[in-house]
């Protein structure tokens, strides 16, 4: 209702020169432009315990069921079973017989929240929304990271890239790649498709003087706050 796009819609049907019938009357077409509504969040505390959720409602408003009440809506990770073998789900994802709708199964999911430690100490704390980007995204900023040298920001900014099998086709950030390196892969045959936001990750690395650096992804209206 606060949309201004949708305000302005419906102001365009009063008409000042005539009486409108009310049967003439209905509501007006609601803008889905809701996001799919996966949250991540990343918690570490004064002791250097730590918390990684990712929850999702996998689609806009979830299965569109509000619990009465409690005021959050019901989830629709039943699009993450494999209805029909070979048929993909919303994010392009095949699932297998593993993920068929019966007993003992479970739904595919891309979700990925992460702790990691080393020798034993708490190291990073790491997630995001973005379906089947999700691994891509938090794999690709662990490697910035590990094996790049960035820092929490620096590796959660950095542009990426994604492949998820099917479709056959290479997502890629704008900027990501370099006009050579995306003629090279077209004249491998790969297929790309320029996007301007994969992922928004939530991080937290620990330094090594033990002060903690947040990564806020800049894709999103993300934060990152110490207290
Ligand atoms: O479990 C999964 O992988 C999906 N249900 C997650 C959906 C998602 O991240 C949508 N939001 N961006």
């Amino acid at each position: 209702m606060l949309d201004s796009v949708y305000n302005q819609r419906r102001y365009e049907g009063i008409s000042f020169d005539k009486a409108t019938p009310s049967a003439l009357v209905s509501a007006g077409e609601i803008p889905l432009n809701e996001s799919p509504e996966t949250t991540h969040l990343s918690v570490v505390d004064g002791h250097g315990n730590a918390v990684s959720i990712t929850t999702t409602l996998n689609s806009s408003f979830g299965n569109k069921v509000m619990v009465q009440g409690a005021g959050f809506f019901l989830n629709n990770e039943m699009d993450d079973f494999s209805s029909k073998p070979g048929t993909p789900n919303l994010y392009g994802l095949i699932g297998g017989e593993a993920n068929a709708i019966a007993p003992n199964k479970r739904m595919l999911s891309s979700m990925t929240p992460t702790i990691v430690t080393y020798n034993d100490k708490l190291k990073m704390v790491l997630g995001t929304p973005g379906g089947s980007t999700i691994i891509t995204s938090v794999y690709q900023t662990l490697l910035n990271v590990i094996d790049h040298g960035m820092g929490m920001q620096e590796a959660v900014n950095a542009k990426r890239v994604h492949h998820q099998w099917y479709p056959d086709e290479i997502r890629v950030e704008t900027d990501a790649l370099s006009n050579s390196t995306q003629a090279q892969l077209e004249a491998l045959g790969h297929q790309l498709r320029m996007t301007d936001k994969i992922g928004r990750m939530n991080c937290i690395l620990v330094l090594p003087d033990g002060r903690l650096e947040g990564g806020a992804d800049p894709r999103g209206d993300n934060t990152a706050l110490g207290y």
